[in-house]
C-alpha cells in the first residue's frame, strides 16, 4: 500500500537532510508518495504566517509528516516559528509520545568509555512545562513579572506513562521515570503518584524514580543501566539532546512523535534543530534524518524498507562514513548509504 507522506524541510540543514533522507527512502524500496510544503521562515517572511490557517487540515490528510528543521533566529523569532509550526503540529494531532532512541550505530564513537548502552527516552510532547500558559505584566519596569504555568492533566501524564510501561514490557522491563519532585510539589508528586499507580498494573516492569539531576549525571556515568527512560516535555527535551551526545552528536539522534492511536498523522524528524552555524557549509550529518525515515517507515507498517535503511546506515558508519563530525559532506554520507542500498 502507497503511504502518503506530508514533507515539510522547514528551515536551514532541515532541508538537505530531508532531501538526502526521501532519496534514501526511495532507494529502500519503500511505497511512498510525496508532497512539499515550503513552510517555514522564508514562508513567514513572504507570508507572514508559518504555514497557511488550513495547514493542520491540509496535513491530517497524510499517513504521516516528515520534518527537517524548524527554526531561524536572526531572521524570526523561535517564539514566532516554533509556535507557529512545529509544536502546534505537535498538539493538533496529539503527538503525545515523544519517541528517541539512544545508542551506538558501529563504528561511531561517542565521548563515553563505554559502548554499552540502548535507550530509548519517551517525552511527553503535548502538555507539561511546553503548555504555554502565563504571560508577563508590568513590562519593561522594575516591577515586571513573567509566569509560564507548566500543566499536567491525568489524561495526560496517565497516557505518556502508560506508554513508557508498554515499551518497557517490550523490552528490557525497566522504567526509569524522571521528575524533579524534591523541588516542584505539585506538577512532579502527581507525576510520582501516577507512576506508582500503573506500576501495580505492570508487575513485570522494574520502575526506577530519579530526579533529572541525577537522570543526566547517570546517562553519563552509567547509561547501561538504563532501559526505557520516560519524562515530562521539557526534562524530555533536555535529556534527549544528552541522549544525542552520547551517541556521537546530534547528526545521530533520530525521533517519532507518536499518536499512539492512530487517528491523525504521527510525524518524524531528527532531534535536532537547523544549525544555522554549519546551514551552508554541506556538513549537515543526515544520518538522523534517515533514522527518523527509517522510524516512519516502521510505524507505517514498512518494516522491510525500514530494516534496509538502519542495516544500510551502520554499514557505512561501520566503514567510518559519517562518524567524525565535520569531515564528510551530507552529499558523501548520502551517496555512501545509497551504495550500501543497492547491494
Ligand atoms: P541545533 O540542533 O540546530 O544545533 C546545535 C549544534 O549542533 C550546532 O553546533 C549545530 O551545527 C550542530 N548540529 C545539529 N545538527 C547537526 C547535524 N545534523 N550535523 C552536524 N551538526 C549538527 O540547535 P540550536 O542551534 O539550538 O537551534 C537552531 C535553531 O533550530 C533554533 O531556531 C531552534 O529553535 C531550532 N530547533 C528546531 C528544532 C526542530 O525543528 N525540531 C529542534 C531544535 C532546535
Ligand atoms: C526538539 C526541539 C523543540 C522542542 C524546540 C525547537 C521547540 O528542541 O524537538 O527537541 O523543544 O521540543
Ligand atoms: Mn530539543
Amino acid at each position: 500500500m502507497t503511504h502518503r507522506i506530508a514533507l515539510i524541510p522547514g528551515d536551514g540543514i532541515g532541508i538537505p537532510v530531508t532531501q538526502a533522507a526521501m532519496r534514501v527512502v526511495t532507494a529502500s524500496g519503500a511505497d511512498v508518495q510525496t508532497v512539499t510544503f515550503p513552510w517555514s521562515c522564508d514562508h513567514y517572511l513572504q507570508h507572514g504566517v508559518m504555514m497557511p490557517d488550513d495547514g493542520i487540515e491540509t496535513l491530517r490528510g497524510f499517513d504521516a509528516i516528515f520534518l527537517g528543521a524548524v527554526g531561524w533566529p536572526a531572521r524570526v523569532p523561535d517564539s514566532v516559528s516554533l509556535h507557529g509550526l512545529l509544536l502546534p503540529i505537535r498538539k493538533a494531532f496529539v503527538q503525545y509520545a515523544n519517541i528517541r532512541p539512544h545508542r551506538l550505530l558501529e563504528g561511531v564513537e561517542g565521548p563515553l568509555k563505554t559502548r554499552d548502552f540502548d535507550i530509548l527516552c519517551i517525552r511527553e510532547n503535548t502538555e507539561g512545562e511546553y503548555s504555554g500558559a502565563g504571560g508577563r505584566v508590568h513590562v519593561g519596569t522594575p516591577d515586571e513579572v513573567a509566569v509560564e504555568t507548566a500543566i499536567f492533566t491525568r489524561a495526560g501524564v496517565e497516557r505518556i506513562l502508560r506508554f513508557g510501561f508498554e515499551q518497557a514490557r517490550a523490552r528490557r522491563g525497566q522504567l526509569a521515570s524522571v521528575t524533579k519532585s524534591n523541588a516542584q510539589r505539585h506538577t512532579m508528586v502527581f507525576w510520582d503518584q501516577v507512576t506508582d499507580e500503573l506500576a501495580a498494573e505492570y508487575p513485570d516492569v522494574q520502575v526506577t524514580r530519579y530526579h533529572i539531576d541525577a537522570m543526566c549525571a547517570r546517562m553519563v556515568m552509567a547509561p547501561e543501566s538504563l532501559d526505557v527512560v520516560v519524562a515530562s516535555n521539557l526534562f524530555g527535551d533536555i535529556l534527549t539532546d544528552l541522549g544525542a551526545a552520547i551517541q556521537g552528536g546530534l547528526g545521530f539522534a533520530a525521533s517519532a512523535n507518536i499518536d499512539p492511536t492512530r487517528s491523525g498523522p504521527s510525524m518524524f524528524e531528527p532531534v535536532h534543530g537547523s544549525a544555522p552555524d554549519i546551514a551552508d557549509k554541506g556538513i549537515a550529518n543526515p544520518m538522523a534524518a534517515f533514522w527518523s525515515a527509517a522510524m516512519m517507515l516502521e510505524h507505517l507498517g514498512q518494516t522491510a524498507p525500514a530494516a534496509r535503511i538502519m542495516v544500510a546506515m551502520e554499514a557505512a558508519t561501520a566503514r567510518g562514513i559519517g562518524t567524525q563530525p565535520g569531515r564528510d559532506t551530507t552529499d558523501a554520507i548520502t551517496a555512501a548509504v545509497l551504495a550500501q542500498l543497492k547491494d
